[in-house]
């Protein structure tokens, strides 16, 4: 059987059990774009409406439930609406707080205080969105090195902003293309890419553009390219390298920060960034972010600042809401408080899930690698990535293997294998997911016993390896 074939099953018995969804969707779609806001909830052939999450589990409009790795977008570390977080907003929309009010507040300051407390920064600014967030904290380092180029990884995501949409994910002998129509004229020369973990790569660029380069933008575990943790000494040298061109280093650490220990990977590596970005996390549910950083280079947003370098890093109805600042706080303060429960189980959950799944591809032919793996620097990695590999590739390293279709069979990753596990009630995704600390270890050995019926499936009906 071919995966066509596969797919047009699975899709067949998906449109089956999703009646009212496909309603939902039919309707939605009557009103907005492919029936949504955000493409990766839209996958194919349509998605699931939900009505109802509480931690590790989902419910949708068709009484389906679901076990979910996706967990909003891998924010939800302690599963869905945790119950310390409704009741602290219930509790303060009692006494009058938590819609937007226009005013700081003491709960801010505390925010702020724990936040950088625990990442060893000098100052934050908060905003609503790891993309503005990015956007800012770009803006603040061209206008403080007075420079123009950004330079990112490969496969890196700093979500859909102008300076930054090349080099994301579409593989054309590489990945160096702008992805996005509408972006400001001659863009596409002010951004310079340059392959994750590779050193000779990074000193290349550096010394053809060195004297240029405003910032070097990196996640130091990379997210959408493909779940791998930087290597110590690329980012030692990326530092090296942005001090002796006066270039500054970001930290994008939208998806890692108190995902790995309740702080940022660049405090486990004890490589400090000029500034970093947050999000995702730090909202405890809510819409959050935050730009981090040096205090010479974070004052370049004040009214104070000279007017030829100010940036208007501002404004933002939304910023620093109420109700994302109480989640945040309370979010935060408790995985501090818990993090030696909460860490070395979610890591030794997802070590089990990485080792679970090759060896059960293995066992039935199928040539299977996962990412998400940590190191001897950052231990607990509850991050799973699933890559269907072409023979002959034993390991794989980098965003250009991950999203490159003639080494790893992405439709099957992103589009199969994802119905296919959905038929078996759990929602992943890039493979598999995140694990958050309300999964329990039989819905994770449930999720390997599906592993292990889909794949013994696919062996028996024939499906085409790679
Ligand atoms: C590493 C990274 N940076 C930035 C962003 C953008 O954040 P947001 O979606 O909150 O705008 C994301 C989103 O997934 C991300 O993964």
């Amino acid at each position: 059987m071919d995966k066509k074939r596969l797919w047009e099953e699975l899709s067949d018995s998906y449109k089956s059990r999703h009646r009212k969804s496909k309603e939902l969707f039919d309707r939605a779609s009557q009103y907005q774009i492919r029936g949504g806001s955000h493409n990766l909830r839209l996958f194919f052939p349509f998605p699931i409406y939900v009505v109802q999450c509480s931690g590790s589990k989902i419910r949708d409009a068709d009484g389906n439930t679901y076990v979910d790795f996706w967990q909003g977008h891998f924010a939800n570390i302690l599963g869905h609406n945790p119950k310390i977080i409704l009741k602290t907003i219930n509790s303060y929309l009692r006494k009058g707080q938590g819609l937007i009010n226009g005013f700081p507040d003491i709960h801010q300051v505390e925010l702020a205080e724990l936040i950088l407390r625990q990442t060893e920064a000098d100052k934050i600014r908060f905003t609503t969105s790891g993309t503005l967030a990015t956007m800012y904290a770009i803006m603040l380092a061209k206008a403080y090195t007075k420079r123009d180029i950004v330079m990112k990884v490969g496969g890196g995501w700093h979500g859909s902003q102008p300076y930054v949409l090349k080099g994301i994910s579409q593989y054309d002998k590489g990945l160096n293309k702008l992805e996005s129509a509408g972006l400001p004229s001659g863009i596409d020369l002010m951004i310079v890419v340059t392959r994750f973990n590779d050193k000779e790569d990074l000193e290349e660029k550096f010394r053809n553009y060195g004297e240029r380069i405003a910032c070097f933008i990196l996640e130091p575990f990379i997210g959408s390219g493909g779940f791998i943790f930087a290597n110590r000494d690329y980012l030692q040298r990326a530092k090296e390298l942005s001090l002796k061109y006066n270039s500054l280093l970001i930290f994008d650490e939208v998806i890692s920060a108190f995902r790995f220990h309740p702080g940022g990977v660049h405090s486990l590596y004890r490589i400090k960034p000029d500034l970093m970005v947050l999000g995702k996390i730090i909202g405890g549910g809510m819409p959050m972010s935050a730009v981090a950083g040096r205090e010479d280079i974070m004052a370049l947003c004040s009214p104070e600042a000279k007017a030829e370098q100010r940036v208007k890093f501002e404004g933002g109805t939304f910023s620093a809401h109420p109700a994302s600042i109480l989640a945040g706080t309370t979010f935060i303060r408790y995985l501090i408080s818990h993090d030696s429960d909460i860490y070395p189980r979610i890591g030794k959950l997802g070590a089990k899930v990485r080792k679970g799944i090759e060896e059960i591809f293995a066992q039935h032919g199928f040539h299977v690698k996962c990412t998400g793996y940590g190191n001897s620097i950052a231990e607990n990695s509850s991050m799973v990535g699933v890559q269907f590999l072409r023979d002959g590739i034993d390991r794989i390293t980098t965003p250009e293997q991950i999203l490159d279709p003639e080494v790893c069979d992405v439709e099957l990753r992103e589009k199969v294998f994802k119905l296919a596990m959905l038929e078996e009630g759990f929602h992943i995704f890039h493979g598999y997911g995140a694990i958050s600390s309300s999964h329990t270890e039989s819905e994770i050995q449930a999720s390997l016993d599906a592993v292990e019926k889909i794949a013994k499936k696919w062996r028996k009906r024939n499906i085409p390896r790679m």
